[in-house]
């Protein structure tokens, strides 16, 4: 079996996943790229990266939960990190209640909650059996302050991140699992939001310590860092130029 680790980057395709797939894939790790929709940008991807493999299916779906974890190991042999990207989210102003309804609350909840909670637990085994397992899961910024894209994105990643706690005081010793929570970062995400992430980013701009929004490969970092991290779990690493603090 070949020494090189092995990592899992749902939602990669695009955006942070897409750098966190590119930085894993420059120290050593072979990265199945991932998404749900976007299959000839996640195929080009992964023909980028050395040894890396383009998997579709949405972490959302029971199943397709299950075959993406059993693909990889059946492709690799072994799997020692899962990095649990894919999001979304629905663009709500906080206050606008009547539009956060129950199918918004669910089709966020079904990627961000129980998408992370299938690909983690299909994967569980394998992390163990790495002997050096590790899971990194995307959250946000505005799991922590009462800010975010709406309501039930904000309260779908304070669950990741407390799921991120319960899980690491469960999985060690052989597995950690920690969160990173980013702040506004520059993707394809606002894509359909111009107004949210023009003044989002100007009032960043203007009033967060760092001066500047946050870029993918901020995330990648943060990421890679953990992933190698050997003493650390249940830790969220906030990256987010300081946004928390104002
Ligand atoms: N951008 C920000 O400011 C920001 C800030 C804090 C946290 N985050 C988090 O960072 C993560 C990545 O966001 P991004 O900004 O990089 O967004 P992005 O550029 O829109 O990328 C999202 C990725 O997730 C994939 N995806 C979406 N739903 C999926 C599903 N059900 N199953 C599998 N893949 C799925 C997308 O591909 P397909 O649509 O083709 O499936 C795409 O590859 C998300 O969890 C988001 O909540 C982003």
């Amino acid at each position: 079996m070949s020494e090189q680790r092995v990592a899992l980057v749902t939602g990669s395709s695009s955006g942070i996943g897409a750098a966190v797939a590119r930085r894993l894939a420059a120290n050593g790790i072979r990265v199945v790229v991932n998404s749900a929709r976007s299959r000839a940008a996640g195929e080009a991807l992964a023909a980028e990266l050395p040894g890396a493999l383009y998997l579709q299916g949405d972490v959302a779906d029971p199943a397709d939960a299950q075959r993406l974890v059993a693909q990889a190991v059946e492709h690799y042999g072994r799997l020692d990190i899962l990095v649990n990207n894919a999001g979304t989210t629905r663009f709500i102003p906080l206050d606008d209640l009547a539009a956060a309804d129950a199918q918004a609350w669910r089709e966020i909840f079904d990627v961000n909650v129980i998408g992370t909670w299938q690909l983690t637990t299909a994967a569980v085994p394998h992390l163990r059996a790495s002997g050096a397992g590790c899971v990194v899961n995307i959250s946000s910024v505005s799991a922590i302050r009462a800010m975010g894209s709406s309501v039930p994105y904000a309260v779908s990643k304070a669950a990741v991140n407390h799921m991120t706690r319960l899980l690491a005081s469960q999985l060690g010793p052989e597995i950690r699992v920690n969160a990173v929570a980013p702040g506004l970062v520059d993707t394809p995400w606002y894509a359909e939001a111009d107004e949210v992430w023009e003044s989002s980013r100007d009032w960043i701009t203007a009033h967060t310590p760092l001066r500047r929004v946050g870029t993918p490969e901020d995330v990648a970092d943060a990421t890679l860092h953990l992933v190698d991290a050997g003493y650390t779990t249940g830790d969220v690493l906030t990256v987010d130029g300081g946004r928390h603090l104002v």
